[in-house]
């Protein structure tokens, strides 16, 4: 075991007689390390360390990428898209503040570090880019392609949006203006009525049928062959869409789901007809808005294939601010009792979102975002007992796309005080989302090289498999993580960053990163 040949892309190499690295993967040994407790007859808790033995493999070849969105001319679609042309020339544009260049900042991967461990010598802690922890694309080389039933050219489209600064639009106008997304399918009774108008770029049809899976699957099949990728990885960034009834024999079963299809039943969803176009052609695909894409007959579609899906909603402003701001309040033993949302947003997003149905798929995706740490906290709140919470969203054109978000955090404390918190957040809508849809891409494409398995002696590696199709490790992202059927839902922001963390670390054999520095500890 231990060091041997690392490309200049992985700037570490770790020593271990648990770790192998050979040309083409890194081999880990890994003992994971958690606590099994179980009541005795006295109903006292017993814990008891429990280790688990596994074996990881990560392919270290980084894959030519291509990422397809859906809702391409969008606001996020347009953003994200400029912003890795900016970045991979190197762009540096006027503002009235000054010049500015471009960067990946909101990024957790591309912005943010990590402790890999501590010098040895000086007792100091050395970080690294997040990115540094394992072989991972580069958001530089990803290929942007993808859908929208509008067709206005990017260029065009950048200009609707109202995001970007008029001198970092001049730097890439030309190149965006080459690119026009591919007809997409439009069922109008699943967006706000108020889209039709842009609604000019359509594939035929207006309920799901297999000639649509067909028309997808053929699309990504190009786009591979078109720009020579190994990958592709497809996000929805698209129109909010309302929920779809969950009902037997029609999206209950992935069997059941296909025959809707087939049969173009009318609840079927374009974001579910694009989610089983991906899961069939195994492509990963995650959802960036609220609706329930992943109908229960998706998901076991996705299991039956071994196609990873992920949602859903971008988790970008008020609801990051608040898994971050409830976990600390309950964690300090604060008694959370409500929570006031308001925002107001004037962009495409607000409009669409103006529409009652199209509303109350954000509700439920902003609402349930504090239940696993009330949860969590039996000595605050009683079994069934929860703070008040309310989201309100109101569509207000003036503001564009600099969405307001106004937070009134209301807790009790010490002896029946209160402490009162109110945020006023303007959350630049897509310059937040877009560096979390770059985030959502490479870390579902790291996760399509990483292979693991209970450990065993005999080091075949036919045993090895893939992660489950629900990528929860996509949580941090996301407003209301979708995990494996029956498993917890982990919304707490601080754990969620750390499960990626460790995770990642986990594969090269790395312990998970603790904060008990202890070695700085002893008298
Ligand atoms: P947008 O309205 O500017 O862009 C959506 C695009 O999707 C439009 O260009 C529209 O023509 C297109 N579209 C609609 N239906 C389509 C279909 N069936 N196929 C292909 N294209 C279709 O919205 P924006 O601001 O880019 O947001 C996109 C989505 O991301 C929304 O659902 C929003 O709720 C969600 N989201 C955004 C966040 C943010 O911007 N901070 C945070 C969380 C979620």
């Amino acid at each position: 075991g231990g060091a041997s040949t690392s490309p200049a892309k992985e700037p570490f190499v770790v020593d271990s007689p648990n770790v192998e690295y050979t040309d083409a993967s890194i081999k880990s040994k890994y003992t994971y390390r958690t606590t099994a407790v179980k009541k005795n007859a006295d109903g006292k808790y017993v814990a008891a360390p429990k280790e688990t033995l596994y074996d990881f493999k990560v392919d270290r070849k980084i894959p030519k990428l291509g990422v397809m969105l859906v809702g391409l001319g969008g606001n996020n679609g347009t953003t994200v898209t400029a912003g890795i042309l900016a970045n991979r020339r190197g762009l540096v544009w006027e503002t009235k503040e000054g010049k500015r260049s471009a960067n990946y900042y909101g990024s957790v991967i591309m912005g943010s570090t990590t402790k890999l461990g501590v010098d040895s010598e000086t007792g100091k802690e050395i970080n690294i880019p997040f990115h540094d922890l394992l072989p991972m694309v580069h958001p530089n080389d990803l290929v942007i392609g993808g859908w929208d039933i509008s067709g206005m050219n990017l260029a065009d489209a950048m200009d609707r949006a109202k995001v970007l600064e008029p001198s970092l639009k001049a730097l890439v106008r030309k190149e965006m203006s080459y690119i026009k997304p591919l007809p997409s399918i439009y069922y109008p009774d699943f967006i706000a009525a108020n889209q039709e108008e842009r609604a000019d770029n359509l594939i035929p049809g207006t309920k799901a049928c297999n000639d649509h899976v067909k028309q997808i699957r053929k699309d990504i099949q190009e786009f591979k062959a078109a720009n020579g990728l190994d990958k592709v990885i497809i996000q929805w960034t698209a129109n909010t869409e309302r929920y779809a009834d969950i009902i037997e024999g029609v999206n209950d079963t992935a069997d059941n789901l296909l025959k809707a299809i087939e049969s173009g039943h009318e609840e079927v969803s374009p974001s579910t007809v694009f989610a089983v176009a991906c899961i069939l052609e195994g492509v990963p695909f995650i959802n960036g808005s609220p609706q329930n894409t992943f109908v229960p007959g998706a998901i076991e579609l996705a299991e039956k294939h071994n196609a990873f899906i992920g949602g859903d909603d971008f988790k970008s402003g008020q609801t990051k601010m608040k898994s971050a701001l409830v976990d600390f309040l309950i964690n300090a033993g604060i008694k959370l009792t409500s929570i006031a949302s308001y925002n107001h947003l004037g962009n495409n997003d607000g409009m669409n979102l103006s529409s009652q149905k199209q509303f109350r798929s954000k509700e439920i995706s902003k609402s349930n975002v504090v239940d696993d740490m009330v949860a969590a906290n039996t000595v605050l709140y009683k079994k069934g007992e929860h703070p008040d919470h309310t989201v309100v969203i109101k569509y207000m054109p003036a503001v564009g796309d600099d969405k307001r978000a106004l937070d009134e955090y209301y807790a009790e404390i010490f002896l029946g005080g209160h402490q009162t918190i109110s945020i006023f957040n303007v959350c630049e809508d897509s310059l937040l989302a877009s560096p979390l849809i770059i985030d959502l891409v490479l870390v579902a494409e790291m996760m399509t090289r990483i292979q693991w398995k209970a450990h065993s002696a005999d080091a075949a590696d036919a045993k090895y498999a893939g992660f489950h199709s629900v990528l929860s490790i996509l949580s941090y992202m996301l407003k209301a993580p979708l995990t494996p059927p029956g498993t917890p839902v982990i919304n707490a922001l601080a754990k969620q960053r750390a499960a990626l963390t460790n995770i990642f670390r986990a594969c090269v054999g790395l312990e998970p990163e603790n904060d008990m520095t202890l070695e700085h500890k002893l008298f």
